[in-house]
C-alpha cells in the first residue's frame, strides 16, 4: 500500500501524522511512505530523519493526495484540501475527524466516495477511546507545569512555590475527576511535591487511585459539598472531568472562585466541553489567561498543541498499530477483524456509517456491516 502523510493545513496544528520510527514499521511490512516536505517541521522532526527510515518527501500535497492508498492525517481536512479528497479512488483516510461538529468536511468526505475513518471514535470493549487516551495524558500532565508556571507572581499568581521549601508549606492542588487526565494530572502533582487531593463521582476509580498511590494524596468522593471544601483554600484547582457525551458539568461557581485565594490559579483542562468551571471561556497559547474573582483562569482548549514534538509521539505510538492493520490487510479486513477499529468507520464511498454523525446532520445511517 501507499501511505502519504500531508502537512496538517490546519492554523496552530504543529504535530504531523507519523514519525520516523512509524515510517520505518510501515517500510517494513513492504509499504510505500510518502511524507510531504516539512511536514514533521513544527514537531521538530527533519525531513531526513524520515528519509533515513525509509519515507520519500514529496514536495506537493496534491500529489500525495493523488498516489496515496491511504492517508494519515491529524486533525479534518480543510477547505483547501476538499478538491482533493477524491483524487484516489478507494483511498482510506485515517485522522481525528470529528464529523459531528462539521457539516462542510462531512459533504465533502460523501462526495469523495472514500472510506473515511475517525480516531476519535476507534473504541474498545471496555468504552474506552485509545485514540484520544494519549492527549488527555499530555494535557494532564502539562496541567500542573502550566498552574505552578501561573502561580509565581510575574504571570499574576500568588506568589506560591508548589513543592514549598523546608519549613514552608507547598501548595494544595485539587484536581477534580480521576480518569486519564486526572491521573495524569495527579501523577506530575504528587512528583511536585505538592499536597493533592483528587475527586471523583466513581467510587470503583477512586479505590484504584488509592491504591496507585498508596497515600501519597487524598481521595474524594465529588460532591458539590466535597468540591466547596477543597476548593476554597487551594493553591490550584485542575479541572478534568468528562461525562461521555455530555457538556462538563458546572463544579466550581464564581461564588466559590471568589472565597478562594487571591491569585490562586484553576486549569480547566474539560475546556472543550463547555468547561467545569461557571465562567470558563476557550482561551489559546498566546493569551492563555484571564482572571475571574481575583483567581486566574487557564483554559486552553488545545493544550497538547504547546508541545507538538512529545504529542505527535504519543499520537503516533497508539494510532501506528491500527494504521498497520489497515496497511497491511485493507480496511475492509481489518475492521470485520477489529470491533474496535470497525467504530472508527463513520463514512464509506458516500455513506455515513456512524450513527452520531448521521444524526446531528440529518443524513441518512447506513450500517457498516451491510457495506462490507
Ligand atoms: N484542553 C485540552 O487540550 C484537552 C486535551 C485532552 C483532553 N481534554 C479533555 O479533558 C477531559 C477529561 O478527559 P479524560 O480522558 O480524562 O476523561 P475520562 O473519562 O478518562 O475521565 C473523566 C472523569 O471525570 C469523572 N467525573 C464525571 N463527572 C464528575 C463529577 N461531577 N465530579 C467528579 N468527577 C466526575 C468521571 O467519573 C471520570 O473518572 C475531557 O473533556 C477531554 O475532552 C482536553
Amino acid at each position: 500500500m501507499i501511505v502519504g502523510v500531508p502537512k496538517e493545513v490546519k492554523d496552530d496544528e504543529y504535530r504531523v501524522a507519523i514519525t520516523p520510527a512509524g515510517v520505518r514499521e510501515l517500510t517494513a511490512h513492504g509499504h510505500t511512505v510518502l511524507v510531504e516536505r516539512g511536514a514533521g517541521g513544527g514537531s521538530s522532526i527533519p525531513d531526513e530523519d524520515f528519509v533515513r527510515t525509509g519515507a520519500m518527501i514529496i514536495a506537493e500535497p496534491e500529489g500525495i493526495w493523488a498516489e496515496s492508498d491511504m492517508i494519515l492525517g491529524v486533525k479534518e481536512p480543510v477547505g483547501e484540501e476538499y478538491p482533493w479528497l477524491g483524487l484516489h479512488k478507494g483511498q482510506v483516510l485515517f485522522t481525528y475527524l470529528h464529523l459531528a461538529a462539521s457539516r462542510s468536511c462531512t459533504d465533502a468526505l460523501l462526495a469523495a466516495q472514500n472510506t473515511a475513518i475517525a480516531y476519535e471514535t476507534v473504541r474498545l470493549p471496555d468504552g474506552s477511546l485509545p485514540l484520544l487516551t494519549p492527549m488527555s495524558e499530555v494535557a494532564g500532565r502539562m496541567a500542573p507545569f502550566m498552574g505552578a508556571h501561573h502561580l509565581m507572581r510575574p504571570a499574576g499568581g500568588r506568589g506560591t512555590l508548589v513543592c514549598g521549601v523546608p519549613g514552608v508549606e507547598c501548595a494544595k492542588i485539587v484536581i477534580l475527576g480521576a480518569g486519564v487526565a486526572g491521573m495524569a494530572a495527579a501523577t506530575l502533582a504528587v512528583g511536585m511535591h505538592a499536597n493533592v487531593y483528587i475527586l471523583d463521582r466513581n467510587l470503583e476509580r477512586l479505590r484504584q487511585v488509592d491504591h496507585h498511590f498508596r497515600g501519597a494524596l487524598e481521595t474524594v468522593a465529588s460532591s458539590a459539598h466535597a468540591i466547596e471544601e477543597t476548593c476554597s483554600d487551594a493553591d490550584l484547582v485542575i479541572g478534568a472531568v468528562l461525562v461521555v457525551g455530555a457538556r462538563a458539568p458546572t463544579l466550581v461557581p464564581d461564588e466559590l472562585v471568589a472565597r478562594m485565594p487571591t491569585g490562586s490559579v484553576l486549569v480547566d483542562i474539560s475546556v472543550d466541553q463547555g468547561g467545569c468551571f461557571e465562567s470558563t471561556r476557550p482561551t489559546t497559547h498566546s493569551k492563555p489567561t484571564f482572571e475571574v474573582e481575583g483567581s486566574i483562569f487557564y483554559c486552553v482548549a488545545n493544550m497538547p498543541g504547546a508541545v507538538p514534538h512529545s504529542s505527535t509521539y504519543a499520537l503516533v505510538n497508539a494510532t501506528l498499530p491500527y494504521t498497520l492493520e489497515i496497511a497491511d490487510r485493507g480496511w475492509r479486513d481489518a475492521v470485520q477483524a477489529d470491533p474496535a477499529l470497525a467504530l472508527g468507520v463513520n463514512v464509506v464511498e458516500g455513506a455515513v456509517v456512524c450513527e452520531p454523525v448521521a444524526e446531528s446532520h440529518g443524513l441518512a445511517f447506513t450500517a457498516l456491516e451491510s457495506l462490507l
